[in-house]
């Protein structure tokens, strides 16, 4: 039905990287710590943990499966399933536009910060806070870092699927995998450090209530969610670039491996870390997003070669952040494409001066317009509330009603047996999508609207 005569990855190894690449970011190696540090620690790992092998895994099995089958960018793949959900591919396909620029502004940050541990003046920025809302509330240095991250991202993206994002996506990987391992095992010499690597992976049941439970089940959901690059058309672009002869099975189950595994060693790289300098105290994680770019550089700037550890640090969360905004500048600029026949470098380039005008917008949001608010966020605030909390889970759920009951679960069997010679979670995988993944989505969707959790 669909030769595939668009380019594609030229090898199993060079898609799981990329997926993987584009999983990892800065999801697991900045929200996974906080969240799991305020959810009980070892409880939260294993709920994820589960979570991922179930349903994290039909969900991407199914987008990646509908995207090699369809052999098209998010828009027409929906469409190609069944008519009737056609409208669920401009849908998902909003996501990526939104979060494309903002991404890229917080990439900015993180290349500000690699820049100034790795010129030596890692000192300068450990106080309590106030170098950061300096930098950020002025809009001049952002904006830069800001573009430069997006010309770096654009500028793999031209090169194309087998030259740009397999090939770097090789390179950057295994870097990545190698230094976060390296700075996991030095933090652990910490003084104080094993504690905290105790309070991270035991789980820690005393005072645990049902209502904790059901807390943190919703946050390792959606955790897990915005961690796999689901719902947002990121895995079905991909999985349009799969060779047909590779297996889907093994490879999601692969990507998942790496993207847990990054956010965990990411845990036991910060957890200990923080909790070696603040004392014990659990408090000092639950910052949020304070963490990695106030709570963290004050660790550095006390440890001992804090200034290398910071700078590697710094180096391994951009490669995370580049490869993620890669896969959501490729998957905005194949639509385009794909709609407009324009070529891969012109379709870049509309894509690149559409991310630099509206990633204005989050950079002034937190400067020259921080004033302006909508519905009481801020900009940046705003495009990542609406994407992940309202439109991911909606996209999903009728991924899941359009698979498990139009199209029904033989549609991505079949796609999986192309590969293979059997789908061994075929059982778990039909329930996953009838039943379970639905109810999950839905929770999720609820107490994101109607409950601040
Ligand atoms: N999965 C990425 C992470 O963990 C986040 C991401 C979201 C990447 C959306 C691409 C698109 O940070």
């Amino acid at each position: 039905m669909n030769e595939k005569k668009k380019e594609g990855f030229g090898s199993k190894l060079g898609f799981i990287f990329a997926a993987a690449g584009s999983a990892v970011g800065l999801g697991n190696i900045w929200r996974f710590p906080y969240l799991a540090a305020k959810y009980g620690g070892g409880i939260f790992l294993l709920v994820y943990i589960i979570l991922a092998v179930t349903f994290g895994f039909s969900l991407m099995i199914t987008e990646i499966g509908i995207g090699r089958k369809t052999g098209k960018s998010v828009i027409g793949a929906y469409k190609d399933v069944d008519k009737r959900f056609a409208f669920l591919g401009p849908v998902a396909a909003v996501v990526p536009f939104i979060i494309t620029p903002y991404y890229c502004v917080i990439g900015g940050w993180v290349l500000k910060y690699l820049a100034i541990f790795a010129t030596g003046y890692g000192k300068t920025v450990a106080d309590d806070g106030e170098f950061f809302t300096g930098f950020i509330g002025e809009w001049m240095q952002p904006s830069l870092f800001f573009l430069a991250f997006a010309i770096l991202t654009a500028l793999v993206v031209i090169l194309g699927v087998q030259k740009g994002i397999e090939m770097m996506s090789k390179i950057l990987m295994p870097v990545l995998l190698v230094l976060i391992v390296g700075i996991a095992i030095y933090t652990l010499t910490i003084p104080g450090a094993f504690a905290g690597a105790k309070y991270y992976i035991l789980p820690n049941f005393k005072g645990f209530t049902f209502p904790m439970f059901l807390k943190t089940l919703v946050a390792a959901m959606g955790q897990l969610f915005y961690s796999m690059s689901l719902a947002m058309g990121i895995m079905v672009t991909y999985g349009s670039y799969m060779r047909k002869e590779d297996s889907l099975e093994g490879s999601v189950r692969q990507i998942e491996i790496f993207d847990t595994s990054v956010a965990f060693l990411a845990g036991l790289i910060i957890v200990p870390a923080v909790f070696a300098f603040s004392g014990g105290d659990p408090e000092a994680l639950g910052k949020g997003p304070s963490l990695m770019f106030i709570t963290l550089p004050n660790v550095f700037r006390t440890m001992k070669g804090g200034q290398i550890v910071g700078t590697f640090f710094f180096f391994l969360v951009a490669l995370a952040a580049l490869t993620s905004s890669i896969s959501l500048l490729e998957t905005i600029v194949s639509i385009v494409c794909e709609k407009t026949k324009l070529n891969r470098i012109v379709g870049t380039i509309i894509c690149f001066v559409f991310v630099a005008l509206v990633g204005m917008t989050s950079v002034f949001g937190y400067s020259i317009w921080d004033k302006v608010t909508i519905f009481g966020y801020q900009f940046l605030d705003f495009y990542d509330f609406i994407s992940n909390n309202v439109i991911m889970p909606v996209v999903s759920l009728v991924t899941c009603i359009l698979i498990g009951y139009f199209a029904k679960t033989k549609y991505i069997e079949e796609e999986v047996l192309h590969g293979e010679e059997k789908f061994g979670a075929r059982g778990l995988y039909k329930v996953m999508i009838l039943a379970v993944c639905p109810i999950c989505m839905i929770i999720i969707l609820v107490s994101n609207l109607f409950l601040s959790l």
